[in-house]
């Protein structure tokens, strides 16, 4: 199958020399890509700035922002079986980029914000059929009901549910925890374990699926 992964964060400029992120390492996506090459499958890969070595076997495409990410996923995605967004997507950019380095001044910075686009509320719009589409959703509250609202509303067959208030795992950890939510209402719990016993758990429940209905 052609797999399409996204991961790490996204870099949004507000200057020369600054950005708003967030603290995803990439760690989970990298494990999903890699997980997914060695089960045989052709996987690209589209990440965000991190520190990880490429995935052997693996193309990998590297973006910076929220709009290049989306420009790359989407030019992708019609020719992929399977998409999991696991990227951490800045939802806010600054509506303007200074050009050099912004010098400080005395009083407040109001720096205006933007929202980015949804992308993977874009591909849940335009998936074709046979098509899969999985999501994250990184929690600190109300765990598994706003990551089955996101599985609804941007029209995903998959959604693994994390708690990110939970230091242990998510971001930066090597292990994590995740549910697992089908649209049907199934639900699968994994871990916690290393991120690539994770990854494989994930890919098992959503393609020994797709092999038990061929
Ligand atoms: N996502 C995306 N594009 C964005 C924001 C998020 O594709 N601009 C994807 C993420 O890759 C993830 C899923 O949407 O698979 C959920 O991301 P999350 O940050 O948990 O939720 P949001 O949709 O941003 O909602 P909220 O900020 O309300 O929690």
């Amino acid at each position: 199958m052609r797999v399409l992964i996204t991961a790490g964060p996204t870099r949004e400029r507000i200057d020369a020399v600054r950005f708003l992120s967030n603290r995803s390492t990439g760690k989970m996506g990298y494990a999903l890509a890699e997980a997914a090459h060695s089960m045989g499958h052709e996987v690209t890969l589209v990440s965000g700035p991190v520190a990880l070595a490429a995935p052997e076997g693996v193309k990998l495409i590297r973006v910076e922002s929220a709009r290049e990410m989306a420009e790359a996923v989407l030019a992708a995605a019609p020719e992929m079986d399977l998409i999991v967004m696991a990227a951490a997507v800045a939802d806010y950019r600054p509506v303007t980029v200074f050009p050099g380095k912004l010098k400080k001044q005395p009083g407040n910075l109001m720096i205006e914000l933007e929202r980015t686009e949804d992308i993977l509320a874009s591909l849940g719009a335009r998936k074709r059929p046979g098509q899969i589409l999985a999501g994250f959703a990184a929690e600190t509250e109300e765990l598994l009901a706003n990551a089955s609202g996101k599985l609804a509303k941007k029209n995903l067959d998959w959604i693994a549910a994390n708690d990110v208030s939970r230091s242990d795992i998510g971001f930066g950890s090597p292990d994590n925890a995740v549910t697992l939510l089908a649209k049907d209402g199934r639900r699968f719990e994994f871990g916690p374990a290393p991120k690539r016993q994770i990854a494989e758990a994930i890919l098992n429940a959503i393609l020994g699926e797709v092999n038990s209905s061929l």
